[in-house]
């Protein structure tokens, strides 16, 4: 493969605990980072980029969103913005016009999501099942989704289905639907909250996904406190989502463990709710992950420039810290080594920003400050 130099830059983030954060340095990269160094002693390849001055990063992780879905709920966002509160059951409209549509449609739908992100320097993304809550329709949301994003979760248990009884519903997640959807996903989840799934249920669901080989991960403590966090951490879930309303209990809980606290504070600010306590996580120790939580409802944007914003104007992070978030501990949370840094050996996932240092994330907020993406070391802006 082609291997390309990239000098004129201006900083360079690399998450490698020995490189840092770099000036006056030089990368380069085939499918993957091959060297890392001094501009002045740079090797020679094939290709050479300047970048005239301007800042270099890993590509984004986002580690947290809802694309295999169809229809729209302005309406709904209109509603909330009018002072109604969000609540779960707005996804019953989103699963109603996912199982109206077709593969096609709903293939289209998501790869043009998906695009957007790499657009604004998304490189790797996760996504979830949880808008079919069939066997059938679960099953081919995952099937799609495995085309198109790096990593797949299954979210059958997202929402007991209108009509539904609670307990055959369940019932029906662990057992024909997930037999069906696991060879085609590496995760499952449970929203595990008051209206969605209670803590019995969440543990079921999570415990059988975990007999069946499934990595786990938990919406918990979204919409008020509640077991989410708890159960996350005991069950040794990679990962546990939202974590807006945390007891001091639940910041103890994370901080000593592997389980990253992934925050969406674009989804909090679209429900109103407060902003997660990111800072208490941070000084307690605690693994925190930023992703855009991309859905119709409670957070239409694949934007993971905002997230990084709001962490440093709103939430008290510095710039270092929301990038590592949004990178390196969004690999975190899905347990990858290969994403996130740029360490000699990781995938080549390059974003150049169109400013001198990451710092412009939040000093220019707003400002689309993508200039180019490489993706396992191709070009793709
Ligand atoms: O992460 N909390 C549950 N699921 C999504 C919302 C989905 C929706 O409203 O459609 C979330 O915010």
């Amino acid at each position: 493969m082609t291997s390309t130099l990239v000098t004129g830059i201006g900083e360079l983030t690399t998450n490698d605990p020995e490189l840092g954060r770099l000036t006056g340095a030089a990368l380069v990269f085939t499918d993957r980072v091959e060297w890392v160094g001094p501009a002045s002693s740079a090797p020679a390849a094939d290709a050479r980029v300047d970048v005239e001055g301007r800042a270099v990063l890993p590509g984004w992780v986002d580690s947290h969103t809802h694309l295999l879905f169809a229809g729209d709920r302005t309406a709904e966002f209109e509603a909330r913005m009018a002072g109604q509160a969000y609540a779960a059951g707005g996804i019953a409209v989103t699963v109603d016009a996912t199982r109206a549509a077709s593969d096609d449609d709903l293939a289209a739908n998501l790869a043009r999501h998906v695009a957007e992100a790499v657009a604004q320097g998304t490189t790797t993304i996760e996504t979830k099942t949880g808008y079919g809550l069939t066997v059938a329709d679960e099953v081919r949301s995952a099937r799609i989704a495995a085309e198109h994003a790096d990593e797949v979760t299954f979210l059958g248990a997202h929402l007991v289905p209108p009509g539904a009884d609670p307990d055959e519903y369940v019932a029906l997640v662990v057992g024909d639907m997930l037999d069906a959807v696991a060879p085609h996903v590496r995760w499952a989840d449970v929203f595990c909250e008051r209206g969605a799934f209670d803590e019995d249920q969440s543990r079921a669901v999570l415990e059988a996904a975990r007999a069946k080989g499934l990595g786990l991960r938990v919406h918990g403590n979204q919409l008020g406190e509640g077991p989410g966090v708890r159960l996350a951490v005991e069950l040794g879930a990679a990962s546990v989502d939202h974590c807006t309303h945390l007891s001091d209990v639940d910041v103890e809980a994370l901080a000593g463990s592997d389980t990253v606290a992934t925050l969406l504070p674009a989804c909090d600010l679209s429900t109103r709710q407060p902003l997660p306590p990111a800072r208490r996580l941070l000084d307690a120790g605690a693994t925190v992950a930023l992703a855009s939580n991309c859905n119709p409802g409670s957070s239409y944007t694949t934007s993971m420039a905002y997230g990084i914003t709001t962490a440093v104007l709103q939430m008290r992070l510095t710039v270092e810290e929301a990038v590592t978030a949004a990178t390196l501990n969004g690999a975190k949370a899905l347990r990858r080594t290969d994403v996130g840094h740029l360490s000699p050996g990781a995938r080549a996932d390059v974003h150049v920003l169109d400013a001198p240092s990451t710092t412009h994330l939040a000093y220019r907020p707003g400002v689309p400050l993508t200039h180019a993406v490489w993706r396992a070391g191709v070009r793709r802006r």
